[in-house]
């Protein structure tokens, strides 16, 4: 599904509490960590990356600059999926699969925004930013929390 429909879907379904001014929709929380080292360094990394997409957006910034920053949240997530795909494929964990399949639908999803978005056809708009927000804290409060707590098991 493209990134577009699903957030025509989700502004339906639900309430935008839309941050246009303060910078708190990526402000990274204690209650974030998931307790692995590597995981939680590279949560925060991509918190940044997203607030600086949104201070880009807030400032007006171009296309160009817009699409570079983007550009730097996309890598780095990849980089971030990878990495976690690495870890549960070396710990043999149960739900890899799933949770690579929810990786490659954001990847998918994302990367076919950002066509979009470099043709001209949509923009880079606080919606957007929620649903990434949105994202970001579903993927770390349950999905990654759980990647966390089988390694730990495993370790101790
Ligand atoms: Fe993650």
């Amino acid at each position: 599904m493209r990134l577009t429909g699903c957030l025509q879907g989700m502004t339906r379904t639900m309430p935008i509490s839309a941050d246009t001014k303060g910078m708190t929709m990526f402000n990274w929380k204690a209650e974030y960590a998931v307790g692995h080292p590597d995981i939680d360094s590279q949560h925060k990394r991509l918190f940044q990356l997203a607030a600086e997409l949104h201070s880009s957006m807030l400032a007006g910034h171009g296309k160009e600059i817009l699409n570079r920053v983007l550009n730097n949240l996309i890598s780095y997530t990849k980089h971030h999926f990878a990495a976690e795909e690495q870890l549960m494929a070396d710990s043999g964990y149960p739900d890899y699969l799933q949770h690579k399949a929810k990786h490659d639908q954001l990847t998918a999803q994302v990367v076919e925004f950002q066509k979009d978005f470099v043709a001209g056809r949509t923009a880079i708009t606080v919606d957007l930013l929620q649903f990434l927000s949105n994202w970001l804290q579903h993927h770390i409060g349950l999905t990654d929390r759980k990647i966390a707590a089988y390694l730990h098991e495993r370790s101790a």
